[in-house]
């Protein structure tokens, strides 16, 4: 395979009813097929704006289906856990979702209205999970620089301004988690942070575990937090994603399983970043009636 230590290519964003997608990762018209796709009670949707724990819930997800027995892993004989819980918005997933046994768990970044209408009808299941936008954007600007799929950032302060439009992949954080919210009690869904995932895994993944009904011992339990750490998730290939081929993540230039914490934020932003971002937030987010946690030491 060809190494290098630049990006191969850059994609391009592609504006489709709101929502910016990526050329040759997503077809506008496959994603716009996916809210006709027939839901069953037994299917669950993890839904995440980028960089906000996705992967973490692919390998919780992944570890209550070998029921914590992470050695079953190698048995899957798959490179990524995006193999066994996909993106339901990627080429080719939609298909693959008809005809995939039950239960079928996908991941997806897609906006609300693009998902089956059967969702706010209480079919099926919704996992959101939302992280502080501030380390979301942290995490997106170092994922830029490795993903050969998106753009490498000019600099820092120009990814902030990009992000803060909207112009990334996913589009507007704010009216991603807006939307999603509001329709939050049409649903079945948990909505569960990645600070509370990080201040206390054990009580996530019980969490977790009674939404979608899960039937585990507690020494199974205690093996599905174990192998859903940050330190343990690294030394799992598939979990860390760093089997992914290198024509879409340069590892040289970076790992997807970067930090894992709260508040990396504060080596990236300067004060008047940090008080332009709070004066967006409090603006987009007056009604919404949730409070973020932005430092890990608020758990001290
Ligand atoms: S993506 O590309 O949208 O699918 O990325 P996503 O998986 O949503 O987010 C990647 C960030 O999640 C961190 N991560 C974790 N943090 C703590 N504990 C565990 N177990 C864990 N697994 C993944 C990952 O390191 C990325 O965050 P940063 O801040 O970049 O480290």
């Amino acid at each position: 395979m060809f190494l290098s230590d630049s990006k191969t290519h850059d994609h391009k964003l592609v504006a489709h009813k709101g929502l910016n997608l990526i050329n040759e990762i997503h077809d506008p018209d496959d994603v716009d097929q996916i809210c006709n796709l027939e839901i069953r009670d037994s299917d669950t949707f993890v839904v995440t704006y980028p960089k906000s724990g996705t992967i973490w819930m692919q390998q919780i997800l992944l570890m209550f289906k070998v029921k914590g027995d992470v050695t079953a892993i190698n048995e899957l004989g798959h490179i990524s856990n995006a193999e066994v819980i996909p993106w339901i918005e990627l080429l080719g997933n939609r298909e693959a979702f008809i005809s995939a046994p039950t239960p079928r768990q996908r991941v997806t970044h897609l906006q609300y209205q693009f998902l089956p209408p059967a969702l706010s009808q209480k079919i099926g299941k919704v996992i959101y999970v939302a992280r502080n936008p501030k380390d979301v954007l942290v995490s997106y600007f170092h994922f830029h620089k490795i993903a050969n799929m998106l753009e490498t950032p000019k600099s820092f302060e120009d990814f902030f301004e990009k992000f803060l439009r909207g112009e990334v992949f996913g589009s507007s954080w704010f009216e991603h988690i807006k939307t999603w919210y509001s329709h939050k009690d049409e649903m079945n869904m948990l909505f569960i942070t990645y600070e509370e995932m990080i201040k206390d895994l054990k009580s996530a993944v019980e969490k977790i575990s009674l939404f979608l009904g899960q039937e585990l011992t507690d020494e199974q339990l205690a093996n599905v937090v174990k192998h859903s750490t940050f330190k343990n998730m690294k030394k799992i290939p598939q979990a860390s994603y760093e089997q992914v081929p290198e024509n879409l993540l340069n590892h040289h230039l970076g790992t997807f399983m970067r930090k894992g914490t709260i508040g990396d934020w504060k080596n990236h932003f300067t004060v008047a970043e940090s008080e332009r971002f709070d004066e967006v937030f409090l603006r987009e987010m007056k009604d919404f009636p949730f409070l973020f946690t932005w430092d890990i030491k608020d758990f001290k």
